[in-house]
Parts: C-alpha cells; structure tokens; sequence
C-alpha cells in the first residue's frame, strides 16, 4: 500500500498514475483528507485503485460508528479506528461497517486496528502511559481488539512475530515503520523493518509512504520495494505489474 500523503488532489492522481498498478491499495491519510475531503477519496477510487482510508478514528462509540457508515458510503477498502478508543467502540465500527456494507449490498471495509504508533520509542510510550512496554502494549491492544471482532490490525513490523505468535492467522497485520535501510537522523518512523524482512515476519501488507512519495522517481523506488520482496514486477511500457 503506498500513502499518498501530499497535500492536494492533483499531486496525489499524480502518484496514483505513477504506482497505482504497482501497488495493492494506495493510502489517503489525514493530509490529503484534511485538503480535499470526500471527494479526494472519490478521485482516488476513480483510478481504478483500492483505497485505504487511514483517519484514526478515536472518539465515543457512536461518533464512531456514524463516522464508519459513511466511510463505507465512500467505498473504501480499509478504513482505521485507534484500538486505544476500547471494545465498545471498536465494536461499533465493526458492526456500522457490516451493516451499512449490507444496506448497500457491497462488500464490508476491512477495520484496521491501530496499536502503538510505529513512530513511538519505549520512552515516548512510558511518558504517555505510564509504566509499559512496547511490546506488552501492542499484545494488550491487539487481543482487544481481535476480542471486539475487528479483523485487522496495523503494527511496527517489530511486533510483527509477537502478533502472529498470539493472534488467529487469519488476523490481517498492516504495518507500516518500512525502510529500506536504517532510519535517516531526523526520521520520525522508531521501529521500522526493510519490506522483504516484514514480509517474513508475517505482514499481509505493508505501508510505504515517503521512500515512494518523496522519491525522485516514485514508480522506480516502488518497482525496487517490490522487487527486494521477490514480487515478479513488469517493467514500465511492458503493461500492467502484477501482484501485492
Ligand atoms: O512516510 P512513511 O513510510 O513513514 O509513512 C507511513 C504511513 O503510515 C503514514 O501515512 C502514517 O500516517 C501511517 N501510519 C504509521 N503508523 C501507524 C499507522 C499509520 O506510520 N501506526
């Protein structure tokens, strides 16, 4: 999945066009959101694209719930609540997902779960939530949320073995926190894995924002990601790529 995180519409097609057929499903997150609304995340489906609606609810259950209606009203594919949020409201994104999904005879949006932010050190945890670990966290939010029914969860690939060591594997792990080698100084992302070590912990998807977007070439740096995973990539002008 690759985050189209720039801040207008034009941009953002501009990236769809260049890794759209390169990539599972392409990420608007709160930027693009904040810049063009619904009608951005409409743009984005129109190419064709499976969408990712990455805002993170965290609110009471029924603001939440209302939120994911009309979320799933959009036609997205994956949309994420903050685990942090608790069952009940995890439970009623799950459940306003499944039922508006019905009502309008399409197929429900995958809930993802956020954990612990893949940009947190144990420090910036423990200042935020007292005495814990990263790893002990991350286990106490996603057995909460596999518990409130929500069927996927997004992790540092750190967590990656941890989870599938303790989760049904049919839980789906997102995980962005990818690089493809150590973290630049200044770089936000702590806990971050190269997209081929993810993939052998046991992530479904990964999420790649800035080594794409901030790439000279984005089609390039995305045509290499999936190439260092041994995913068999066309080259560009030899047709559409193939697989996730
Ligand atoms: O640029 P970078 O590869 O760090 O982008 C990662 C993307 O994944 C960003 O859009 C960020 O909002 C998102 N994300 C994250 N950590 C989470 C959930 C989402 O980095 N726990």
């Amino acid at each position: 999945m690759v985050a189209l995180d720039v801040p207008d519409i034009e941009g953002a097609e501009r990236l769809a066009g260049q890794v759209g057929g390169l990539v599972g499903a392409l990420k608007v997150g709160s930027e693009l959101f904040t810049a063009c609304g619904p009608e951005g995340v409409r743009r984005i489906r129109a190419t064709g694209a499976r969408v990712f609606l990455d805002l993170k609810f965290h609110d009471i259950p029924h603001t939440v719930a209302r939120a994911v209606r009309v979320a799933t009203r959009l036609g997205v594919d994956f949309l994420t609540v903050h685990t942090s949020g608790g069952e009940p409201m995890m439970r009623s994104a799950v459940e306003a997902a499944r039922e508006e999904a019905a009502a309008l005879g399409r197929a429900t949006p995958t809930i993802l779960g956020v954990t612990v932010l893949t940009s947190m050190d144990a420090a910036q945890l423990r200042a935020v939530m007292g005495e814990t670990e990263v790893a002990a966290q991350v286990e106490r939010l996603a057995r909460l949320a596999v518990a409130a029914g929500v069927p996927g969860l997004v992790c540092s690939p750190m967590e990656l073995p941890l989870l599938r060591r303790v989760l049904p594997r049919e839980v789906v792990l997102v995980t962005p926190g990818i690089r493809m080698g150590p973290p630049a100084a200044g770089d936000d992302q702590k806990r971050t894995l190269s997209p081929a070590e993810a993939m052998a912990a046991g992530a479904d998807w990964i999420v790649v924002g800035r080594p794409i977007h901030a790439a000279p070439d984005p089609a390039a740096a995305a045509r290499a990601i999936a190439e260092s995973m041994g995913m068999a990539v066309e080259r560009a002008g030899e047709g559409e790529a193939s697989g996730r």
